[in-house]
């Protein structure tokens, strides 16, 4: 080996991220986690054998996240986890954290603080999962950053289920569609609901149908990119900034070991997986 090839340094190895959800929403997260750490050795995990956590009790949801976490970081021991389900982070990741506490967890919770810093009307709306509404953790952001708004919450029994069958290239209802959102537009005297917040990271997969059947035009707020920058601020820390290395196609998992539908393999395609 020459004197060149011996100090030439070695590639270093891509950091490994796992991003979860209980289905198809954390790809919204995902796809923006992709475009920031495009050289970071992506996995996806779907818990689809456990889909839909929105109506789950809370010992229920953690017993059954701390499950399938455990066997991800057994088989992938990842570097960073992104949990992209809201319903999941605002009851688990303190559960999460104590058992990894060597690995940072990024959470996806109802982004109540920008919709109030938003908001001109200060009636906002939270469109999330049964299960997220009725957390004391969302209660807890409402009073921290939205205490002189009017916050009304609604918690969604068909819309992430209708999303994962726009994924996988059922029929969509936009009647069904309609009526989920309906709750979301509220009036009071002259002023409307200006700001939506989608706090369930399925909902970002139907906002062309929310555009199109929403009775007043509002502002969705998506909050996966600030998620994606939260996760590449916490890498950046650790293994500095995306930059080339050998890394292998994102993976999709499915925890049901179910194949993809033809349209949602073409869908993961897209977005860059390798085949299943
Ligand atoms: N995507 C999940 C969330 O962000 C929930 C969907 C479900 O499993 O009910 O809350």
């Amino acid at each position: 080996m020459s004197d060149a090839e011996s100090i030439r340094p070695m590639t270093p190895a891509a950091a490994k991220i796992l991003v979860f959800d209980s289905g198809l929403g954390g790809l919204t997260v995902f796809t923006e986690v992709a475009k920031l750490r495009s050289h970071a050795a992506l996995f996806y995990c779907a818990d689809d054998a456990g889909f839909p956590y929105g109506p789950l009790s809370d010992e229920a949801l953690v017993a059954r996240v701390m499950e399938v976490m455990e066997k991800r970081v057994a088989e992938l021991a990842p570097d960073l986890v992104v949990v992209a389900c809201n319903t999941a982070a605002t009851l688990a990741l303190p559960h999460l954290r104590a058992r990894w506490p060597q690995i940072p967890f990024v959470g996806t919770v109802p982004a109540i603080k920008p919709a109030a810093e938003h908001s001109r009307s200060r009636l906002i709306s939270v469109l999330a999962t049964p299960g997220t509404v009725a957390r004391d953790y969302t209660r807890g952001l409402i009073a921290s950053f939205a205490g002189d708004c009017e916050v009304t919450l609604v918690g969604s029994p068909r819309l992430a289920r209708l999303a994962e069958d726009f994924m996988r290239g059922a029929a969509v209802f936009e009647e069904a569609i309609a009526r989920e959102i309906a709750p979301c537009f509220v009036t009071r005297d002259d002023a409307r609901t200006d700001v939506v917040v989608l706090a369930c990271t399925h909902y970002p997969l139907l906002l062309d149908y929310f555009r199109r059947l929403s009775p007043w035009p509002v502002e969705w707020i998506d909050p996966a990119p600030a998620i994606a920058r939260q996760a590449d601020r916490l890498l950046a820390e650790r293994f500095g900034p995306d930059r080339e290395a050998e890394a292998p196609k994102p993976r999709a998992i499915f925890t049901s070991g179910a194949r993809p539908e033809p349209a949602l393999a073409a869908a993961l395609t897209r977005m860059g997986f390798s085949p299943a």
